[in-house]
């Protein structure tokens, strides 16, 4: 079990980075593979918190890691004159960049805080799960087109 979460963190993040290398700066592809490996580690800490797999503090130091290290760079993806294109990606982005930098800095800074103090068991990566969810939504709502 333990083994089998370990190979599919490895696998996802495998994945996330050829995407990320096929993928042209500024284009809805970057955003979009950035993003979902954000939503691939935020996946793996929710079937834990869930109890479909085991608490194992490997996975979820991974999860956090992507978070943190992904939301920093994510907001370099929507340099001015980079609008065009992008259904995913509401215009407001670049109407209002710092309050978008500003979401994407105080979720990474959510992801280094639960690092410093790593949630030890499945409740506290629940809780963790709220705190992190909570920056999701709200920059969704605010920022985020839905295409489907
Ligand atoms: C700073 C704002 C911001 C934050 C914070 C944020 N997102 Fe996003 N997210 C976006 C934007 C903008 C898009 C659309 C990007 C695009 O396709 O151009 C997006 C798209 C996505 C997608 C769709 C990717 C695809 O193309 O299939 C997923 C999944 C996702 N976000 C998950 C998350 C999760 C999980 C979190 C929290 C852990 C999160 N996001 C936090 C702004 C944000």
């Amino acid at each position: 079990m333990r083994l089998k979460a370990i190979a599919a963190a490895v696998l996802v993040a495998g994945l996330g980075v050829g995407v990320a290398i096929a993928a042209e700066d500024g284009t809805h592809d970057a955003r979009s593979a950035l993003m979902k490996k954000v939503g691939g580690a935020a996946g793996a800490m929710a079937a834990i918190a869930k109890g479909e797999k085991p608490y194992d503090a490997a996975v979820v130091k991974a999860s956090l890691t992507t978070i943190s290290e992904t939301a920093k760079v994510f907001p370099d993806q929507f340099k001015p004159g980079t609008e065009k294109g992008d259904k995913a990606a509401s215009p407001k982005i670049w109407e209002d960049p710092a309050d978008f930098k500003a979401r994407a800095d105080k979720l990474s800074a959510d992801a280094d805080k639960l690092l410093a103090q790593l949630p030890a068991d499945a409740a506290g990566v629940g809780a963790a799960m709220k705190t992190l969810g909570a920056n999701c939504g709200a920059c969704h709502e605010k920022f985020r087109i839905k295409t489907e």
